[in-house]
């Protein structure tokens, strides 16, 4: 005879076991009313021994209240996001990268020492040996998941990469996610990421039951996915579809494999679910290969068609049923493959850029065009000024989504693609990017269709329109003066990635600029509720709330604040590169252009802007506004990144300036090379230069160092460098 107890855990065990089967393997073993029976079971006796619940047990998947809101979590490892190819070029290139980043570490002294050899194992591997994990791009959304012990703890969404939401009851009641791992050698700590989604065809039932119930149907399997996840009440999540395929790891405490496709491997062994269709390929024809299988299976975007949509739509639902229908064809929708990097060190050689890592990269499926008509041409004027022509569309569909506006991009495309107002055109969509106009269909074009000109004044402030030589883009030269540009400035500012001031949108950005109550960000942190509860829409409640939000937006970083400031070519990653190699504020601010470019990443044009944007009063005005103590605005200062561990490696305290053009590698990568063995790397030659390297076709700085009596490495010499840096090579000259 059984105790309670034990008739409890093995009913655990077998459900646990039997919905592993159903939802993670496709493999049911047992009836559903079976599964149903044995499910009662358990909760019948939950009910008459409340101490045997625990929350891991299969009934626990539902139960919890709903919420107010989400909390928040930070992602430990960041959630990085991925580099997109389009072409079979880029796939080339990116596959080139990988094999000279990986054939020349840096820190590794003792390889061979023969320049010779070295090329030729490049030539190897250019020739196609990396061998690559390519996976499906499932179109969903981003998911991390918490294990400890073996144990769910959390589930979270990607958030800005660095912090997400907390919708761990969500995450809970998704079949394929494993409230336990079950198996071997299961780390203390897991996160395990991945993308939860809907098939299609539980999105067409779902979408049925919505319109049944007179309820909003959703445009495509993603949003469906994202708005079921994101429910503040997880038994509306639960009656949800949702199913899940893990494709990575985060933080991790134990032991795991050296190669991904083993992590994945023992990811699906321990009950999670893993895509069937991830191959390990070799070197770039290995994965356009792969690329072109998963296409010949791919079910093109299910558009949501309302009846009365424009019949002028290339593809209809019509057209593309039959695809689903194909035997082999994916259940689910992809919007490309993504090729990673399988070897593991590798990776860590690798590293990455801003959000992405330069092992992995998206090969995204080719865009997708519908036909329109435009009713106008508009102009938008962004945060620096540039002035983009906008067309209005009558709506139209294009993969999976609705179109009202598509860019022109600039005045030269407008011309080169002779657009004008009325005309019937092509709209294309890739992927996330923005709708543009990609081209006119002549002969459907109307006898009075205007042409189009970019205004000479600004529509916003109506200063002048300049185009500075050799730029695309025209722009209003206003500056913060233009409502329009003040505005974007402002709303940059308060954005997730900048300072995070939460409930500062669109709407509200606009109504403070209008009425006169922000004319510089620093002008924020002077609102009061008052004021702020006598705008229109909104109450005291909303008030108090963004107060708070500016109030918490006071804490926070120098990468972010820099970012805030909005000064142009410094994104998020170079923000976060001049914050690491500067430290404060104050250096940063007096450093020079020369002085600027030693940060990482950073270039002339780079390092122009910045000292532009500290050089100009209004700019210096806002940045001390902002740092008025009696704002209270703060981060933590760190020393310049000139640390004791920078001053021992090998090429401390050298610089080097580069000239000509080097075959092997890039110039890019030559700077980060050098700058990896702790050498800096200068745009001129003076008395302070160590080397010259010299490519092909040298510049001016040549003749400079010759005349300084500046060493000069061949690039030869400078492989030999790379590989052995504490010796001179032999063939440096002496100049
Ligand atoms: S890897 C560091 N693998 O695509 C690598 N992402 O554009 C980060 N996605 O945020 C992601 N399928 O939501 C990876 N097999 C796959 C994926 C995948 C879909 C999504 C994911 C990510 C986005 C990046």
């Amino acid at each position: 005879m059984q105790t309670p107890f034990e008739t409890a855990a093995a009913l655990k065990k077998t459900l646990s076991y039997h919905g592993h089967r159903y939802h993670t393997l496709d493999e049911p073993e047992i009836p559903d009313a079976e599964y149903d029976r044995l499910f009662r079971e358990l909760q019948a006796l939950e009910a008459r021994h409340p101490e045997l619940i625990t929350p891991d047990s299969p009934t626990q998947r539902v139960g919890a209240e709903p919420l107010a809101g989400f909390g928040e979590v930070p992602h430990e490892v960041p959630m990085l996001s991925l580099g997109n190819a389009f072409s079979e070029q880029e796939i080339h290139e990116f596959d080139r990268r990988v094999v000279l980043r990986t054939a020349v570490p840096p820190e590794n002294p003792e390889a061979g020492s023969e320049p010779v050899a070295l090329r030729g194992e490049k030539q190897d591997k250019i020739a196609g040996t990396v061998a690559y994990v390519a996976e499906p791009k499932i179109d969903g959304v981003a998911v991390s998941l918490r294990y400890e012990n073996g144990i769910l703890v959390r589930g979270a969404t990607r958030g800005d990469g660095t912090r997400g939401e907390d919708i761990t009851r969500n995450v809970r009641t998704i079949g394929a996610v494993p409230l336990r791992l079950f198996g071997e050698d299961i780390p203390a700590v897991l996160e395990v990421r991945g993308e939860v989604y809907m098939e299609i065809a539980a999105f067409e039932g779902l979408n049925a039951g919505q319109r049944e119930r007179g309820e909003k149907a959703f445009a495509n399997p993603r949003n469906a996915a994202a708005g079921s996840l994101r429910q503040l009440d997880p038994a509306i999540t639960a009656d949800r579809p949702l199913t899940m395929f893990c494709y990575g790891v985060g933080a991790v405490e134990g032991e795991l494999p050296d190669r991904h496709d083993r992590v994945l491997e023992r990811l699906s062994r321990w009950g999670l679910r893993v895509s069937p269709e991830i191959e390990v390929v070799h070197g770039a024809s290995g994965c356009l290969d792969y690329y072109h299988r998963i296409m010949e299976r791919r079910v093109p975007r299910t558009a949501n068609i309302p009846d009365d949509d424009p019949p002028s739509n290339s593809g209809t639902r019509a057209d593309r049923e039959p695809a689903s229908r194909q035997p082999g064809a994916l259940g689910y929708e992809i919007d490309g493959v993504v090729y990673k990097v399988n070897s593991l060190s590798d990776q860590a050689k690798l590293g990455r850029v801003a959000r992405a890592p330069r092992w992995a990269i998206a090969h995204k499926f080719p865009a997708e065009e519908a036909i329109t008509q435009i009713f106008d041409i508009q102009v938008q004027v962004g945060r620096t000024g540039a002035i983009t022509p906008v067309a209005r569309l009558k709506p139209v569909r294009v993969g999976g989504v609705t179109v009202t506006n598509a860019t022109l991009h600039n005045q030269d495309e407008v011309e080169r693609k002779d657009v004008r107002i009325g005309d019937t055109v092509v709209v294309r969509r890739a992927g996330d990017v923005i709708p543009e106009v990609a081209r006119v269909l002549p002969d459907h074009r109307l006898p009075d269709a205007a042409p189009f000109q970019i205004p000479t004044r600004c529509p916003e402030c109506r200063s002048d329109v300049v185009r500075a030589q050799g730029e695309s883009a025209a722009r209003c030269s206003g500056g913060l003066f233009c409502p329009a540009q003040r505005k974007q400035a402002v709303r940059h500012f308060a954005g997730r990635r900048a300072m995070d001031i939460e409930g500062l949108g669109e709407r509200l950005v606009e109504q403070l600029v209008d009425e006169g109550l922000v004319r510089s960000v620093a002008d924020l942190y002077r609102l009061d509720a008052p004021t702020l509860a006598g705008l229109e829409r909104m109450g005291e409640l909303s008030a108090q709330n963004l107060l708070k939000a500016l109030e918490k937006s006071k804490s926070t970083t120098l990468a972010r604040f820099l970012f805030a400031l909005g000064i142009r070519e410094v994104g998020e990653a170079t923000a976060g590169n001049l914050a690491d190699h500067f430290g404060s504020l104050e250096r940063l601010q007096s450093a020079s252009e020369e002085e600027l470019q030693q940060a990482p990443d950073v270039g002339p044009i780079v390092a122009r802007r910045i000292v532009s944007f500290f050089s100009q009063p209004h700019n210096r005005d806002i940045v001390r506004a902002l740092q008025n103590p009696q704002i209270g605005m703060h981060w933590v200062d760190t020393p310049p990144a000139v640390n004791a561990a920078e001053a021992l490696k090998p090429l401390a305290g050298q610089t080097f300036v580069i000239t000509g053009t080097l075959s092997v590698m890039t110039r890019e990568a030559a700077k980060h090379h050098l700058k990896a063995l702790g050498a800096k790397v200068s745009g001129s030659v003076s008395g302070k230069t160590t080397y010259l390297i010299a490519g092909n076709e040298p510049g001016s700085k040549f003749a400079k160092a010759e005349k300084l009596g500046i060493p000069i490495m061949t690039e030869a010499a400078f492989l030999e460098k790379l590989e052995d840096p504490r010796t001179t090579p032999k063939s440096t000259k002496e100049a």
